[in-house]
């Protein structure tokens, strides 16, 4: 079943000297909240910033530190924790200890570590501009990546010193994304590729309006979200939406449903799942104007015309050139939902369509829940019980894993 692919993994958080130490208290505890396993590395420089205690509150499990390296009944701890670790991240990873880890040195439990673990090793850089900047640091860093290491960050942003630039460490939700991303890749979807659209499409009339809708993009988002989860490499045209693309995500942000309909076309032979979440306007200006339309020209009417029905599109060039692919869309309908969707099945050639009723308040555009029903080729439905997005789009992935390999 997807899941979040944090859930049970090993992580092995390393903490270096810098003051976004307190930072990386707050990704422990959401990691250990999602299920993950943390055990935490303190170097003695960290350990005057954030204490082992801090970490040992927010997982549960034991925090180690320097005096472990020596003082531990158990000789190897190093070894141990590299063994264990599904990933390794350092966060903050100071100057001082790139520097270690590109040359090879091994004078503290954390670089140790880092020398004795095969698993993949992501560090998060934080400190000053200027030491980010310096060349030694640079180099250290291009070296770590041709060892395979995975740099995140830093960031652009205010910095401890007081000034600005080149050098914050990413924020613990950032950190937590990269992770979900990375421990992702070898899940039952590694090597599909997914095409999937999200968001209300917007029709300008003139330069400051447009025709849209209410759709916010959440359910679209989701299930980008859970493809990448269950390993699907993800590409997500979206219209405008306040949402974040999931980490992971090769991001293509559209307006229009035209702009959307062109990009969709330009990706569809790469894929080998469609997945038409977005809300496609059915109709548009006829004229878009250059200039704006002013009160005094007592517009009364508008003329629309339609717009090409993508998904339709979709069905043909499926119909047409390339069978295998798997189209899955949705119907929103405010009433005959069945009837309506699985017409909808039939006419745009799909092998899946999902369901929405939008007379309710607690389900389809805008809300954070959701209830369906899924509706397939040979006429089995298959309903999904209210829930939120997440969980929903979660139903929809685990159904297409089976549909792909039927
Ligand atoms: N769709 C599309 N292009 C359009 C309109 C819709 O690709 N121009 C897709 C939607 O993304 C969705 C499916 O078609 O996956 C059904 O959309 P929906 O709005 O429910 O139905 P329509 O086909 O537009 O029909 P109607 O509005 O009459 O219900």
């Amino acid at each position: 079943m997807t899941e979040n692919p944090l859930k049970h993994k090993h992580i092995l958080l390393a903490v270096s000297g810098s003051i976004a130490a307190y930072k990386a208290v707050e990704l422990a505890s959401q990691l250990t909240k999602t299920g993950a396993l943390v055990d935490v590395i303190l170097t003695q420089a960290a350990e005057k910033l954030v204490s082992a205690l801090t970490f040992r509150s927010v997982t549960g499990r034991k925090a180690f530190t320097d005096s472990d390296l020596w003082e531990n009944e158990e000789h190897v701890v190093h070894i141990t924790l590299a063994r264990w670790a599904n990933i390794m991240l350092i966060a903050p990873a100071s100057a001082n200890s790139l520097a270690k880890l590109a040359h090879g040195i091994g004078d503290n439990l954390l670089s140790v570590t880092a020398l004795a673990a095969a698993c993949p090793l992501v560090v998060a850089p934080a400190m000053d501009a200027g030491m980010f900047s310096h060349p030694a640091t640079q180099a250290n860093l291009k070296i770590l990546q041709e060892h395979g290491a995975i740099i995140l960050g830093p960031a652009e942003g205010h910095l401890a010193s007081g000034l600005k630039g080149k050098g914050r460490m990413l924020e613990a939700a950032e950190l937590y994304a990269h992770l979900r991303y990375l421990l992702s890749r070898s899940n039952k979807l590694a090597g599909k590729k997914f095409l999937i659209t999200a968001g209300g499409t917007q029709e300008a009339l003139d330069p400051v309006r447009f025709l849209g809708n209410h759709s916010s993009g959440k359910q679209g988002y989701a299930l980008a979200q859970a493809a990448l989860d269950a390993g699907a490499e993800v590409t997500l045209i979206s219209a405008p939406s306040a949402l974040t693309p999931p980490v992971g995500t090769s991001f293509i942000p559209v307006v229009s449903a035209e702009d959307m309909r062109i990009k969709v076309m330009d990706h569809i032979e790469q894929a080998d799942v469609v997945i038409m979440a977005a809300a496609v306007a059915d109709f548009r200006p006829a004229v878009s104007r250059t200039q704006k339309i002013k009160k005094e020209s007592k517009l009364q009417e508008l003329k629309l015309e339609t717009t090409t029905d993508i998904l339709k599109a979709l069905g043909d060039y499926k119909k047409s050139k390339k069978p295998a692919v798997l189209l899955v869309g949705f119907a929103a309908e405010s009433e005959h939902l069945l009837e309506n969707a699985s017409r909808k099945l039939e006419s745009k050639n799909l092998d899946l369509i999902v369901a929405n009723d939008i007379s309710r308040s607690d389900a389809g555009f805008a809300v954070d829940t959701n209830e369906a029903t899924m509706l397939f080729r040979d006429g089995k439905q298959l309903k999904i019980p209210k829930q939120d997005k997440e969980g929903v789009s979660q139903k929809i992935i685990d159904t297409i894993i089976n549909l792909l390999q039927e």
